[in-house]
């Protein structure tokens, strides 16, 4: 075959989280239906369970030029493979784009550590997490200690996450090019700050929201899950009427006590809200056997309960009138894009950003971080689901318009992608 008629071949390897695997590999799948060749590299343990619980095979199946290949859990980062992979292609000259599979906003954080660090705004001490932070550009006026990535609470310098996140803005800057799974309408100010570090800078986001316009055929249920989907949950949603379920999910790595899981339980119940609540077996840090027996069957009329769901589906179906989330970057946009306003409870790492844009800027819900109790859970549900839902519709209704714009033709997203490809095709 002469040489003009290879495509370019992309190799994709994202980090082994549900999260940042669900939509690199629609990144992935999106490449593939522009021609390019990609090898998607995971874990061991990522492919077994990919393998298992997703579609990717039959899915994948119609594209010749992708491969997924794998490599060993836990290489030393040493080790020749994973060197060749990461490190050492930068050496031997291949172009390297960095994905980031989280907001913009958090990014942005990162990127202004070392500002933070300067001015002496970390590492705090105390519990004063009112403070306003004022050492990031575009953030002056709202943004309090409480808002960063909870690693900055831990009062030292030597925080290895803290370590882990300080080169982002000199990293990113050096690579070819930067994608991010955003979208300029929602986080728009922001990425004009992003873009003096990168200006090569990919918004194609929503990612899953993508392949719903390219391949309008093509069923839901194109999840990249790590776990079993329980669809028995879209029977349940099917029975109950238009907007009244909140749907609750803390994501693929959030764990909380019996009870924090138990202090959420009565504020649901007590809320009079349906519910339909994803609750990992592995999110238990107590025994998950001895979970209260409420938690494992629901309650008979309002609240149905599954270890695993269809994310997207539940939350395109009719019957889902709010989102309790974690706030990772995946839910929150697949919760924007569907027009659904959310209730926000941060876990770690991005989140604790995120749900204070979701409440603060983007008035897509409310943010409750750092509290967990009955009275209060009760309250922000009602305040979603009976007394602002209307206010909170408005504002989500009117984002979910902007997040399918721009990923039709002529929409930003939409040009972005064309222009990766074509800066792919010509590298
Ligand atoms: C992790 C970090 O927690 C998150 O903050 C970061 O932004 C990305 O990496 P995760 O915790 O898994 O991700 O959260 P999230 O980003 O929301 O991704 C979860 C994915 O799992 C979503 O795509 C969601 O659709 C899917 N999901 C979740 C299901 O398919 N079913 C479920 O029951 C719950």
């Amino acid at each position: 075959m002469d040489q003009e008629a290879v495509p370019p071949h992309v190799l994709i390897f994202p980090l082994p989280l549900q999260g940042p695997v669900n939509s690199m590999l629609k990144l992935a799948e999106l490449l593939c239906l522009s021609g390019l060749h990609i090898t998607f590299l995971v874990t061991d343990h990522i492919h077994t369970r990919l393998v298992k619980y997703s579609n990717i095979q039959s899915r994948f199946n119609g594209y010749p030029g992708f491969r997924l290949e794998t490599i060993s859990d836990g290489l030393p980062e040493d080790h020749p493979r994973l060197e060749l992979c990461l490190w050492k292609s930068n050496d031997v000259g291949l172009p390297i784009i960095y994905v980031r599979t989280i907001s913009a906003c958090c990014l942005w954080v990162f990127f202004c550590l070392p500002k933070l660090i300067e001015s002496g705004e970390i590492p705090f001490t105390g519990n004063d997490l009112d403070t306003p932070i004022k050492s990031i550009p575009g953030m002056e006026g709202f943004f309090r200690r409480r808002d960063l990535p909870m690693f900055c609470r831990s009062g030292s310098l030597s925080d290895p996450n803290l370590n882990l996140y300080l080169p982002e803005a000199t990293e990113n800057s050096r690579a070819h090019g930067l994608i991010v799974n955003t979208f300029d309408d929602l986080e728009g100010p922001i990425l004009a700050h992003i873009r003096a570090f990168c200006p090569n800078l990919y918004t194609i986001g929503p990612l899953h929201s993508h392949l719903k316009y390219k391949l309008p055929g093509q069923s839901l249920s194109s999840s990249n899950s790590l776990w079993k989907e329980d669809m028995s949950c879209i029977t349940w949603l099917d029975s109950q009427p238009p907007k009244s379920v909140l749907y609750v999910s803390f994501g693929s790595l959030a764990v909380m006590t019996k009870e924090q899981y138990m202090e959420f339980w009565h504020g649901l119940v007590d809320s009079g809200s349906r519910f339909l609540w994803v609750i990992r077996p592995d999110s238990v840090t107590s025994d998950p056997m001895d979970i209260p027996s409420e938690l494992s069957k629901g309650t008979k009329e309002r609240g149905y309960i599954v270890q695993w769901a269809p994310q997207e589906e539940v939350l395109a179906h009719r019957a889902v009138g709010g989102f309790l989330t974690h706030s990772g970057w995946n839910s929150t946009l697949e919760s924007v894009i569907e027009g659904v306003p959310m209730i926000c409870w941060p876990y770690f790492l991005d989140q604790q950003v995120n749900s204070r844009y979701v409440g603060e800027v983007w008035k897509l819900g409310l943010d409750m971080k750092d509290t967990c109790d009955r009275v209060i859970i009760e309250k922000t549900v009602r305040e979603l689901m009976e007394y602002r839902k209307d206010e909170f519709w408005k504002s989500a209704d009117e984002m979910a318009k902007y997040a399918k714009q721009c990923l039709m033709e002529g929409g930003s997203s939409y040009g972005n992608l064309e222009r990766l490809v074509n800066d792919i095709k010509a590298m």
